[in-house]
């Protein structure tokens, strides 16, 4: 049996939406309150898969940390740390991507979807990236992960390469690690189109709340977000066909922290006309706070790289000690 421990990560390669925080953000704070043993890591590594430009990188890394840090992450209470900075993230990825097969990257749908149809053309990273994410959970033998839908996948891959690990060697090292998958807002959706998920890497900013945009910003996004003419149901049952209608009151519920068949119940039978404004009002009301804490953190930039760069040294302190038990394991 292992130690229950958290492990999840956020990449550096835009500004945080709306769907990072309700996916993401709001559970890890959740985890910690509860006093869960939890590890949260700013994934550079990842980010680079597709072209970082190297000053916004530098940049985007200490935001996200800033995000972190704002939606109620306590670097006392959690291990918070740039993923770079822990030798053993990529160390332990080569020795996966031995263990790993080929065939098994090629199913991954994110794959499919970044590479598009130019993938003899995308970066070797980006194929090999679940096994960079494996990497990242099983250095520190983590049990549980904390991630949007989007993430279900990879987390299957990762418990792939633990299980093929251990039989491999004959060993019972790595733990298959569960997906921690909860909430009303387990998959946002774009404010423009109900079938795509909401996304940093969205070219439309319109199809997006980031944490950086003010209240005006959240406000006009929600007024325009597409919907249909038809007012809110009385049931869940009543939204099946409607998937931007569907994606406000998950985004609603995700936000007050109430089951999506309370926001129904109470709404039911009201117009986009009235449930839209006070959408903009609770997303005003809960991001407005994480924003300016946001950019108060981003006026020291010195502080944020001492927060990561302690959390690396803890973090370090966990990931060696298994990566040399791995080196011993392999023969190395
Ligand atoms: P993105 O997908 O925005 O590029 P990441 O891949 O870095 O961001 O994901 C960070 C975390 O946020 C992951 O746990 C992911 O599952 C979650 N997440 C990302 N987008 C959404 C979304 N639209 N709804 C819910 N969770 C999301
Ligand atoms: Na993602």
């Amino acid at each position: 049996t292992f130690t229950p421990r958290i492990f999840s990560g956020i990449q550096p390669s835009g500004g945080m939406t709306l769907g990072n925080y309700l996916g993401a953000l709001k559970r890890f704070a959740e985890l910690q309150d509860r006093g869960q043993e939890t590890v949260y890591c700013v994934v550079d590594l990842h980010a680079i898969t597709v072209w970082q430009d190297p000053e916004r990188l530098t940049h985007q890394t200490r935001e996200i940390a800033a995000a972190f840090l704002a939606s109620g992450i306590d670097p006392k209470r959690s291990i918070l740390f740039n993923q770079s900075q822990v030798s053993a993230h990529a160390e332990l990825a080569w020795i996966f991507n031995c263990v790993a097969r080929i065939g098994w990257m090629y199913r991954m749908t994110q794959f499919k979807d970044k590479a598009g149809k130019n993938a003899e053309n995308s970066s070797l990273g980006l194929l090999a990236y679940p096994s960079l994410m494996a990497a990242d959970i099983l250095a520190y033998r983590a049990t549980h992960v904390p991630v949007g839908e989007d993430q279900k996948q990879h987390l299957e891959l990762t418990r792939d390469i633990a299980i093929k690990f251990n039989h491999d060697y004959g060993v019972n090292f790595f733990p298959v690690t569960e997906p921690l998958i909860e909430g009303a807002a387990t998959r946002v959706m774009s404010l423009r189109d109900g079938t795509k998920k909401m996304s940093k890497s969205d070219p439309s900013d319109q199809s997006r709340i980031n944490l950086t945009d003010d209240a005006d910003a959240i406000a006009q996004k929600i007024r325009k977000a597409k919907t249909d003419p038809e007012p809110l149901p009385d049931t869940l049952d009543g939204l099946k066909d409607r998937p931007e209608a569907r994606n406000l009151v998950n985004i609603y519920a995700g936000l007050a922290g109430v089951a999506p068949e309370a926001v129904v119940a109470e709404f039911a039978g009201a117009q986009f006309g009235t449930f839209k404004p006070r959408l903009a009002e609770l997303a005003v009301e809960k991001l407005a706070p994480i924003t300016a804490e946001m950019n108060r953190l981003m006026q020291d930039p010195g502080e944020i790289d001492r927060i990561l760069g302690d959390g690396a040294d803890r973090a370090d302190a966990i990931a060696r000690p298994v990566l040399e038990d791995v080196y011993r394991i392999t023969g190395m």
